[in-house]
């Protein structure tokens, strides 16, 4: 029989208060998506959720999330308010734009961020491996603690910025003068926890210096541009980020304007960034309390690695599997990005058989796309556990209703930065494992977690030793038997 689709108003959801809403279950919830987990729990994989002004849809009900990612960018857009931030920063680029703009740049990053330029951009990747792996061994020499978070924030800062820009901003040293894009990302940050929109009203001073540090970047992006324009046109081969826009350019695509070139560069610095980072921190969280697995990365480093401490080359990495899995372990406990906002273009229907759900336009959906794997025990045994190795066996058919785990997200906007942003946190696993053993420091207090962009670690410290040297072979699995894969998917 075909009943009606629910409407947002039918469906249950937690209580509020006048004119807040559940704004201050999300404050007492920790963080953000925590908050969003228990009510799943308590209302279903679908429920609806007030905020100052508008009701929202929560879900990891598979048919809706297999619905809105594919459908973009016709029927579905971000999140506005995210978007708007960054457009607002100077960042107008692949991750804010819509419609024909998105998929021009689309176009423009895919081919940037191709295997073929990451390849030629790895020299650029081992340089800010090695600094940052060389600053810690010097702090390891002294017997410091290491804030991990804070190390691993400047090293994919500085990858972004060479493999985007063509810039080393490790050769400064932070010399006054260079740029200063992490004001950028504080002033991103306090935006986003802000409950009144201020700067768009009156610039305060740290709105004033993240202007100027936009505007110097923007300077130099455009030089950087204008060089890689005229190698192209004298027939050069592309070979980075820049190279690849401006050969773009010239194969006829739409010229890209002087914002579109800023744009597009920012936005992968952006939104690059903080996810990469969080993603290496809380890999190197879960080996500090796993010693077993740092040895087992360090027998299939010893195998791999020359005497620098270091891949020769891009094609090791792939000899490198239990390094990556520790990263994709890590990513399933500590989702950087646990939820994405979208919003219907226009009145619609998603889901399908009882899920059928009418959602009238601009309706805010916050997809919990990573919540399948914390909690579906079939596909991920001992949801709970660190358990690196679950990736080394095959990946198991997924059932067609099992919520979907995926954390770069799904469908035609899914993230364009996943294999160097793997790439970037591999290598720190698999050097860091390789030249120290790692101990957590919690003198600073137990580790947490707060979400801004990203799900970052909070008191993250940790103390490094010379590490033993490890005979060059792949050992025992460090505990238990293999448990079942958890494939990180695009299920569209
Ligand atoms: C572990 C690291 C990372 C994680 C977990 C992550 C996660 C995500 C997620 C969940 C999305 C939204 C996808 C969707 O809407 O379906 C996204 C989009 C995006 N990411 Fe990443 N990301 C990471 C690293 C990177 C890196 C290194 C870059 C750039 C070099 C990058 C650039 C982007 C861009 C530009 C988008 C927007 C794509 C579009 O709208 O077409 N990300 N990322």
């Amino acid at each position: 029989m075909h009943t009606d689709p629910s409407t947002v108003v039918d469906l249950d959801g937690p209580r509020g208060l006048p004119g807040l809403g559940n704004l201050l279950g999300f404050a007492r919830g920790g963080t953000p998506h925590r908050a969003l987990y228990r009510w799943h729990e308590r209302y279903g994989p679908t429920y609806r959720m007030r905020l100052p002004g508008v009701t929202a849809v929560v879900t990891s009900a598979p048919a809706i999330i297999r619905t809105v990612l594919r459908d973009r960018p016709e029927m579905f857009r971000r999140g506005q308010f995210v978007s708007d931030l960054i457009d607002e920063l100077g960042g107008y680029g692949l991750f804010s734009a819509e419609g024909e703009d998105w998929r021009r740049l689309r176009r423009v990053a895919t081919r940037g961020l191709s295997t073929r330029y990451l390849r030629q951009s790895f020299g650029t990747i081992l340089r800010s491996a090695g600094r940052l792996t060389d600053r810690w061994g010097a702090a390891a020499a002294r017997g410091e603690r290491i804030d991990v978070l804070e190390d691993l924030t400047r090293y994919t800062l500085e990858v972004a910025v060479g493999v985007t820009m063509n810039h080393d901003l490790g050769a400064s040293g932070g010399a006054d003068g260079d740029l200063r894009l992490p004001l950028v990302f504080e002033t991103l940050r306090r935006r986003l926890n802000s409950p009144v929109p201020y700067w768009r009203y009156v610039r305060l001073p740290a709105d004033r210096r993240a202007d100027a540090a936009i505007a110097q970047a923007r300077a130099l992006i455009l030089d950087r541009y204008a060089e890689a324009r005229d190698l192209m046109a004298a027939g050069g081969e592309p070979h980075d980020y820049l190279t690849a826009l401006a050969k773009a350019d010239g194969d006829g695509e739409d010229p890209l304007g002087e914002d579109d070139v800023v744009g597009s560069v920012l936005t992968m610095i952006v939104a690059g960034e903080e996810p990469t980072a969080a993603a290496a921190a809380w890999a190197l969280h879960y080996l500090a309390t796993h010693p077993e697995a740092q040895q087992r990365v360090r027998a299939e480093t010893a195998a791999v690695f020359g005497p620098d401490g270091a891949p020769g080359d891009f094609s090791m990495l792939a000899r490198l599997p239990f390094a990556e899995a520790v990263v994709h372990e890590a990513i399933r406990l500590r989702p950087p990005s646990p939820f994405v906002i979208m919003q219907p273009l226009a009145d619609t229907t998603v889901g399908d058989g009882d899920t059928r759900l009418h959602l009238e336009r601009g309706t805010p959906i916050f997809v919990l796309q990573t919540y399948g794997s914390a909690t579906d025990a079939a596909r991920y045994p001992e949801p709970g556990a660190f358990r690196p190795q679950r990736w080394l066996a095959p990946n198991p058919e997924a059932e067609s209703n099992a919520q979907p785990y995926v954390p770069f997200g799904s469908g035609p906007r899914f993230c364009p930065g996943r294999q160097l942003g793997l790439l970037e946190a591999t290598l720190i696993v698999a050097m860091t494992c390789h030249a120290y053993t790692i101990e957590p420091d919690s003198s600073a207090g137990p580790v947490g977690e707060r979400e801004t962009f990203a799900l970052l670690p909070t008191n993250l410290g940790v103390r490094l030793r010379p590490a033993p040297r490890e005979p060059a072979s792949a050992g025992p699995l460090p505990s238990g038997p293999a448990a079942g894969p958890s494939p990180d998917g695009n299920p569209l």
